[in-house]
């Protein structure tokens, strides 16, 4: 089992599969960003494949398909099946901003994606344009019912609060949830990526308090190996979830590390250290050396709780892979 140097147990890897996408949300990129990684830089399927054989039987057991926007990568159902077919890999899961949803949707569940998490910062189309910078608010509607119509064990929709969020955002986003079935998740803006930090802010602690007095909601546990805290309503029927790295830091609790699509291993979504694989498996080492080289990067580098981190500058400079 892969342990930190704080005892902290990895067994969820974010896997960027792309650092493109084709919304330019406010919080994360910047209009006319240009500075892709190049193609010949990305890690196949096949080498994706094989370092993650080598993780799982470290221990790794969730993996979460995540980008940019992971469905702009061509023939992402093939990875996916490659990668729940891994022993040892018991959850594989899809984060997604939705426009291309409605046409992937089924393959992607065939092919073994069983959790999806899409992002819909508001349900009135100006505002959705104005923070995506993109007309998408129709299509991830499309494709969220297409989602639904296929029968994914848990689809959780993941708002954004930003300073301009107003309760009635909210409330409307809540009805909307109930209504399908759907998890919702309210998430603090983390100053990551090359805008993150001129987003706005909006501490979620009394927004999560108002909510629990309006709807009745208790504390509940739901699946996911995430760092959201959830409430549910006193008949289970709803669920919402808040991500508070702001407010309330959660990395004491935190299990995962995150590849980014050109082979990097980052130890920590908030910091810059990062550990080249891609280097490793061009050079036909063998699964000894790989395994050798994560169990170090985790003892060696994972030392900083994000915590610390959000007070460096150097976040700011990790942009676009979630
Ligand atoms: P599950 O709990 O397994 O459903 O997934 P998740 O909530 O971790 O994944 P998702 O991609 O939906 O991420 C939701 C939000 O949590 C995003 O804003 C992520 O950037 C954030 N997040 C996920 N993991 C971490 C982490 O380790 N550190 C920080 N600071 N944020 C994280
Ligand atoms: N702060 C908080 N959440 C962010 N996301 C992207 N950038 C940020 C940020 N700066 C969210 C997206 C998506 C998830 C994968 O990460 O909205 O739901
Ligand atoms: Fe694209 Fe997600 Fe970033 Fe929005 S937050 S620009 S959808 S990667």
């Amino acid at each position: 089992m892969l342990e930190d140097s704080f005892g902290r147990r990895v067994d969820y890897l974010r896997l960027s599969v792309t650092d493109r996408c084709d919304l330019r949300c406010s919080y994360c990129m910047p209009e006319g960003f240009k500075g892709y990684e190049e193609s010949e830089n990305w890690l196949s399927f096949d080498e994706i494949e094989r370092l993650l054989s080598v993780f799982a039987r470290l221990g790794l057991k969730r993996i979460r398909l995540t980008g940019g926007e992971p469905l702009l990568r061509k023939n992402l159902p093939d990875l996916a099946r490659q990668l729940a077919a891994l022993p040892g890999i018991d959850d594989l899961s899809l984060s997604t901003n939705g426009t291309q949803l409605a046409k992937h949707a089924a393959s992607l569940h065939k092919a073994g994606v069983t959790r999806l998490n899409v992002s819909l910062d508001s349900l009135d189309r100006a505002r959705v344009r104005a923070i995506c910078r993109r007309d998408a608010l129709p299509q991830v509607l499309d494709g969220l019912e297409v989602a639904r119509s296929e029968g994914f064990r848990l689809i959780k929709i993941n708002m954004v609060a930003l300073a301009g969020t107003t309760d009635e955002d909210i409330t409307s986003m809540v009805t909307y949830c109930m209504e399908r079935g759907f998890v919702l998740r309210l998430i603090e803006t983390m100053p990551v990526g090359a805008t993150g930090r001129d987003a706005g802010f909006l501490d979620l602690r009394p927004v999560r308090e108002r909510l629990r007095e309006r709807f009745g909601l208790v504390d509940g546990v739901i699946p996911g190996g995430g760092p959201a805290r959830y409430l549910v309503s006193s008949d289970g029927g709803f669920q919402i979830g808040f991500i508070t790295p702001i407010s309330q830091h959660f990395c004491e609790t935190c299990n995962r590390v995150r590849l980014g699509v050109d082979g990097m291993l980052h130890m920590c979504l908030g910091q810059n250290d990062c550990v080249d694989f891609r280097t490793p498996l061009r050079a036909d080492c063998s699964d000894a050396e790989l395994e050798d080289k994560l169990r170090a990067a985790l003892h060696a580098i994972r030392t900083t709780y994000y915590s610390t981190a959000m007070n460096l500058t150097c976040i700011s400079r990790q942009p676009f892979q979630t």
